[in-house]
């Protein structure tokens, strides 16, 4: 069912790679909600050539960007705000880590690599908004939006270094966020979200027993990668027009429980 609420509004949505991906959840929706935007990825993510089929469903513009290139973004934005003028909301949806990937344990961990993931998954987001800064790119009461996950703030094994790139990017939505608002009453928000099944999540050791883990932890249960879409959607809206600054938790009640019954229950004797 569609509602309207992004009707008229204009975006870029980050990060769709494939139908798992949240971005791709996000764009259907978006789409559905009568917004128009331009989806963007990574050279070599939009090889493959998936995203054609997405760009075609929603009627966008397909600009390639690799997110940690002032160079790439610049010309993402300029090609942007030709189509647009100026836009309402912006989708980060990016996050890699080279160490996750080579299956490098936290403790022997390998800084060049470190590195790379750290601009990839945070800072990208700090150039992705002075592009937009600089290229005074966004209408009043805008929203800017990246996803995280909880491990920025307890520590889950496995996580590796994301959890610090987690951390990282949550502070720059914070620290963006204050001069955004004071500039143009543009918001900036991180969403937490459930693990979810899509290509990132499933390159984190022992991921499925987080996702496992944090469903019988939850009493909502898992949000999924749909349930996602809907909440960036409200916070693309009108509705939620004073959220600033803010980690959102969108995971079914995780974050609040210190313990389940369910997994009490395996404990019990
Ligand atoms: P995904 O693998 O579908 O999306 C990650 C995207 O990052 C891909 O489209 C990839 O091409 C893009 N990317 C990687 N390097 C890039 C670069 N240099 N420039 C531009 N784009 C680049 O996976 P998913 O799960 O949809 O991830 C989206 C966001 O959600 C990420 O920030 C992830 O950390 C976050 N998240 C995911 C959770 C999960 O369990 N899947 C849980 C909480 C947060």
């Amino acid at each position: 069912m569609s509602y309207g609420l992004l009707k008229g509004k204009k975006g870029i949505i980050f990060g769709a790679l494939d139908s798992n991906s949240i971005a791709w959840k996000v764009a259907e929706l978006a789409h559905q909600e009568g917004a128009e935007f331009v989806l963007t990825n990574a050279p070599v993510a939009l090889r493959m050539g998936e995203l054609n089929g997405l760009a075609e469903k929603t009627g966008s513009d397909i600009v390639p960007a690799d997110a940690t290139s002032m160079e790439d973004l610049g010309k993402l934005f300029d090609h942007t705000l030709e189509k647009f003028e100026k836009i309402d909301f912006i989708l980060h949806s990016i996050g890699m880590s080279v160490n996750v990937r080579k299956g490098k344990e936290y403790t022997d961990i390998n800084y060049d690599w470190l590195m790379k993931g750290w601009d990839i998954s945070a800072v990208s987001f700090h150039k992705v908004m002075k592009t937009a800064w600089d290229k005074d790119a966004m209408n009043e009461w805008g929203s800017i939006l990246a996803l995280t996950y909880i491990a920025a703030q307890r520590t889950f094994p496995g996580y590796n270094d994301m959890a610090d790139n987690k951390a990282y990017l949550e502070s720059i939505a914070r620290s963006f966020g204050y001069e955004w608002g004071n500039k143009n009453k543009v918001r900036v928000n991180t969403i937490s979200q459930s693990p979810t099944l899509t290509t990132a999540g499933q390159g984190i050791k022992g991921f499925n027993g987080f996702v496992d883990f944090a469903k019988e932890m939850s009493p909502l249960g898992n949000a999924t990668a749909d349930d996602c879409a809907n909440y960036c959607i409200t916070l693309f809206s009108d509705l939620t027009k004073m959220v600033t600054m803010q980690n959102l938790f969108h995971d079914g009640g995780f974050s609040n429980v210190g313990v389940s019954e369910m997994v009490m229950n395996r404990f019990e004797k």
